[in-house]
């Protein structure tokens, strides 16, 4: 080898070495978002590196659950919060080319954090839509146009400022990010009467696996079925919704009602099981159940709350309930007349006297250290299985079920009109969680008694398969453990989560991105080429 060729060699070898440990990956991926997105714009300014002071600030600020927000929990190499909808696109671009594996986060709800955290692949990064939060109200069609990152309070505020009689049936907390929540399907107090979130979708906008933007039209009707129900993470980049506004009365009625076990709780319960899927559809009492002390003593009993929202004034409300649910013995003077914006802070959480305006703040109301899973109930558990569960709750520190009741418009939609396949049978859905405050806590602990209160509970619910709501998101019931997994595998939470249609998921999804890009723990996955 001759001396120039050493040198230019030496000199090659140097020139890479160099290029190597001086571009990291957020220099790449910045240099490829102006390539394909906008030249100029200071992308910087959007990126939070690790070594950003700001990184744990933005990294936590829209993380719900506490669990995954522990230092042990693998982070993101950055953060990129993009400001366009071009961004997003190239960012989609940028990772695939660069093989960066990504995870897109709008509000952060996740259950197993599987929008900002990532167990099986590192490095990973995180594109966080908190900027694109944009929400269009059209009165006169009847319509909205609302963007991924805005909270379904946002939502329900701007419709609520351009009219007091529209409104929108999703979720119950207001801090729930748009595009991770409809995705999944989004009840709340009005699905008796109106279904779910994703019932009332009428188009949407996504960045595809190529970074192209797709709406109804051009995705077609087999990805936009899968879009509305099938769960985030799985077959693009939801940018926008359009959703239908449904009609609310100027006057809607709440209540919460409390029974303990010495106050024939038991009974009581029981009974609502036979009623409440049945009763009149503008009528939405869910039973929130937790342990609590008699009157003020140490002996522990059952709190079982009955909490609920009547589309329409309270004189009507204690009729209805006179002929269906005597047993409760509601009487005007636990009813409360509001307006629909206020009956959706009210179910939230919120004190009485707080305005509405506070939804504007976009941030989660509290935040815990947390658990769940989820339960579908076709017929009523016995007054025996009833005194089991309570025996089970009074072990447990801080544990809480919701009790959901369906029908009503649900029973309406087949089991096939979108992916959530949890309609006409189904009389209920419980939802267990366990809660707990301190880092320190013993985590297992908490978890453990869940697991063994689930598997107390098979006996009584919804079987082969048991049913689970996609969006109270449950890593026990199976994950994907390589970036390609096997149909056999996925479906141990697949046919879970969807049903019959879990098939068809897989089928869009090989169809859209076969080469599996999307994904997660829990993501649908493609088959095989
Ligand atoms: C306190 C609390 C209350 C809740 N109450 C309700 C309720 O009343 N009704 C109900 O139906 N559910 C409820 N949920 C569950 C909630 O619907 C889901 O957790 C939902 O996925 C949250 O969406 P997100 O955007 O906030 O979450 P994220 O954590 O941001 O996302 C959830 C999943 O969707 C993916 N994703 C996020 N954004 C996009 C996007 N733009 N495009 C594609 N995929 C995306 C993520 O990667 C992740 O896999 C509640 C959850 C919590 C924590
Ligand atoms: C942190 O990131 C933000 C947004 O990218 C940027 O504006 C800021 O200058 C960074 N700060 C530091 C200390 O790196
Ligand atoms: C507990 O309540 C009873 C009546 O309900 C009352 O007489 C008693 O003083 C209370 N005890 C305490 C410690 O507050
Ligand atoms: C729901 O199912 C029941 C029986 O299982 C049936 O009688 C009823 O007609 C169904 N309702 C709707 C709306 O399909």
């Amino acid at each position: 080898m001759s001396h120039l060729a050493i040198i230019t060699s030496l000199l090659l070898l140097f020139l890479l070495s160099s290029s190597v440990s001086s571009d990291s990956t957020e220099e790449t991926f910045v240099r490829c978002l102006h390539v394909n997105s906008d030249k100029s714009f200071p992308f910087d300014a959007s990126i939070y590196t690790q070594n950003n002071a700001s990184f744990t600030t933005v990294l936590d600020s829209l993380a719900q659950n506490l669990r995954f927000c522990v230092p042990s929990a693998p982070k993101p190499s950055f953060i990129f919060r993009p400001t366009t909808e071009s961004h997003v696109q190239a960012a989609v671009i940028c990772a695939k080319k660069l093989n960066i594996h990504l995870r897109v986060r709008s509000g952060g709800h996740d259950y197993e954090g599987m929008s900002y955290v990532s167990e099986l692949e590192t490095p990973f990064i995180v594109l966080d839509l908190a900027k694109l939060r944009a929400i269009n109200v059209n009165i006169k069609s009847n319509t909205a146009w609302i963007q991924a990152g805005a909270t379904i309070g946002e939502v329900y505020y701007r419709i609520y400022q351009k009219s007091s009689v529209h409104g929108f049936p999703a979720g119950l907390c207001t801090s729930l990010g748009v595009g991770g929540h409809i995705t999944g399907g989004a009840y709340g107090s009005m699905m008796r009467k109106f279904g779910l979130g994703a019932d009332n979708v009428l188009d949407a906008r996504i960045v595809d696996v190529n970074g192209r933007i797709l709406d109804r039209k051009s995705m077609g009707e087999d990805l936009f079925w899968a879009i509305r129900g099938g769960g985030g993470g799985s077959f693009g980049i939801l940018l926008w919704w359009k959703i239908k506004l449904v009609q609310v009365p100027p006057t809607v009625t709440v209540f919460t009602v409390p029974r303990t076990l010495q106050q024939g709780g038991t009974k009581l319960l029981h009974r609502w099981q036979e009623v409440a899927p049945f009763i009149d559809e503008n009528l939405f009492i869910r039973v929130i159940i937790q342990p609590s002390n008699v009157g003020n003593t140490t002996k522990r009993t059952i709190t079982t709350a009955y909490n609920a929202v009547y589309l329409g004034g309270a004189r009507k409300l204690v009729e209805v309930m006179k002929k269906s649910f005597p047993e409760l013995g509601l009487t005007a003077k636990d009813c409360q007349e509001t307006s629909w914006i206020k009956s959706v802070m009210y179910i939230a959480g919120y004190p009485d006297s707080t305005p509405p305006e506070v939804l504007l703040q976009g941030k989660p109301t509290f935040k815990n250290y947390f658990k769940a899973k989820s339960d579908f109930v076709r017929e009523p558990i016995p007054v025996a299985g009833l005194r089991g569960l309570w025996e089970r709750m009074m072990q447990e520190e801080s544990p809480l079920m919701i009790w959901n009741p369906y029908g009503g418009k649900m029973s309406s939609f087949s089991e096939s009109d979108i992916p959530f396949p949890h309609r006409n049978g189904t009389l209920y859905k419980i939802q267990y969680v366990t809660l707990w405050q301190d880092e320190k806590e013993n985590a297992g602990k908490h978890i453990d008694w869940l697991r063994n209160l689930y598997n107390y509970m098979g006996a009584y619910v919804s079987k082969s398969p048991r049913e689970a709501y996609v969006n109270y998101r449950d890593l026990d019931l199976g994950m994907n453990t390589k970036s390609r997994t096997s149909f056999k595998q996925a479906s141990n939470w697949g046919y879970r989560y969807f049903k019959g249609n879990f098939k068809r998921l897989v089928q869009i999804k090989t169809k859209v991105d076969p080469g599996n890009f999307f994904r997660h723990e829990q993501s649908i996955p493609p088959l095989p080429y």
